[in-house]
């Protein structure tokens, strides 16, 4: 008998409940032409809740959601709430209550999409970030020293373990080996100015390295990262950063790949439960309008799909948004694509095969 999947979806807040009504869709589409089963739960946690209960996330919820093969999230972040209480109350505590320990954003230019690139094309933007996803600036250690005072200071730490680096960079060799496109790994990091923890990451890299003589290695600093990133993004294959840097670099990878209407990433506990969300926010202004683009949230199941085993019907899915983007939408900005959020839905639906 084949397995039934449980899948946890968390629609949350502003535009996240539109798009995420998109992927479900797609979700069940593609479970009946593939041929598999799956059990849906939908939590209600976000903004709504949280000023219902001022509770974001509590720990009995946390609890609840490991018994979830994998989570499925729309977005979170509500203008009616002060920045960071559901960044930090549900999305860090998935990833960090969960251990997902890897942050994985693909960045890859479908045909058809205008990129702000000149002169490049699908074949020169297809990379992907390995974020380290526990821990460095992410573990909100540090403090004030003389608070409100002229003499202040603030410390923020990043926090860096062997066991946390080393199992990142391990994922990163693999994922490259796996991938088999180019096999060259590259580490972003900050050498020349962040020298412990950067020192940490180097050793440990060129360490792992020996295991993997089919992969060639690279080092870029994260400022010349940016640089080639924007000015020869084919020589990148896979990317290994740190949670900072991983955040930064792979906004404005988003922005080479076409924006965030179409830029997916997966959290990842190889061990456990894993989470995958379409990158850009809540989008508040376009809240209830039907214009938002779902095609990141389809991306993001697309990937959710491969990381639970289901291969053949994650191919189906992202062969469904290239046929998308290449010939029906005009764009891919929100109230810009020529389809409603519904409508693009149902268009990667319809281009299932
Ligand atoms: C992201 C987001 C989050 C992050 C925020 C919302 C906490 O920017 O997923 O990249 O910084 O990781
Ligand atoms: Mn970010």
């Amino acid at each position: 008998m084949s397995k039934t999947y449980k899948i946890a979806a968390i629609p949350g807040d502003g535009t996240g409940p539109e798009v995420a009504r998109e992927g479900l869709k797609v979700l069940e589409a593609v479970s009946k032409i593939a041929g598999f089963k799956y059990k849906l739960k939908i939590f209600d946690y976000g903004a709504e809740n949280y000023l219902k209960t001022e509770e974001v996330l509590p720990d009995e919820g946390l609890e609840e959601l490991k018994k979830y093969d994998v989570i499925y999230l729309g977005a979170v972040g509500d203008p009616r709430i002060k920045p960071g209480i559901l960044e930090q109350g549900l999305l860090l505590k998935l990833r960090f209550g969960l251990h997902q320990y890897i942050n994985l954003r693909p960045i890859k230019l479908y045909p058809g999409v205008w990129t702000p690139l000149k002169d490049k094309s699908a074949e020169d933007i297809d990379f992907v970030v390995v974020r380290e996803n526990n821990e460095g600036l992410y573990v909100g250690e540090g403090e004030f020293i003389k608070k409100g005072t002229k003499n202040e200071t603030a410390l923020q730490v990043s926090r860096n373990t062997r066991k946390g680096v080393e199992r990142c960079i391990r994922y990163a060799f693999e994922f490259t080996r796996k991938r088999n496109r180019r096999k060259k790994l590259t580490l972003c990091g900050k050498t020349n100015v962040l020298t412990y923890a950067w020192d940490l990451w180097e050793r440990v890299f060129h360490e792992v390295a020996g295991e993997y003589s089919d992969i060639t290695t690279d080092y870029a600093h994260v400022d010349a990262t940016c640089m080639w990133m924007v000015k020869n993004p084919e020589w990148f294959d896979v990317i290994v950063t740190d949670n900072m840097f991983g955040d930064i670099i792979t906004d404005l990878g988003a922005m080479i790949q076409g924006g965030m209407g179409i830029a997916a990433g997966g959290n990842i506990n190889p061990q456990g439960v894993s989470m995958f969300e379409p990158i850009g926010g809540s989008a508040p202004k376009y809240t209830g309008k039907n214009v938002i683009n779902p095609l990141a949230a389809i991306g993001a199941l697309q990937m959710l799909l491969y990381e639970i085993g289901e291969e053949k019907a994650s191919e189906m899915v992202e062969n469904a948004i290239i046929y998308v983007t290449e010939h029906k939408l005009k764009s891919l900005a929100a109230g810009k694509m020529g389809y409603s959020t519904t409508e693009v839905g149902d268009l990667v639906v319809q281009n299932l095969k």
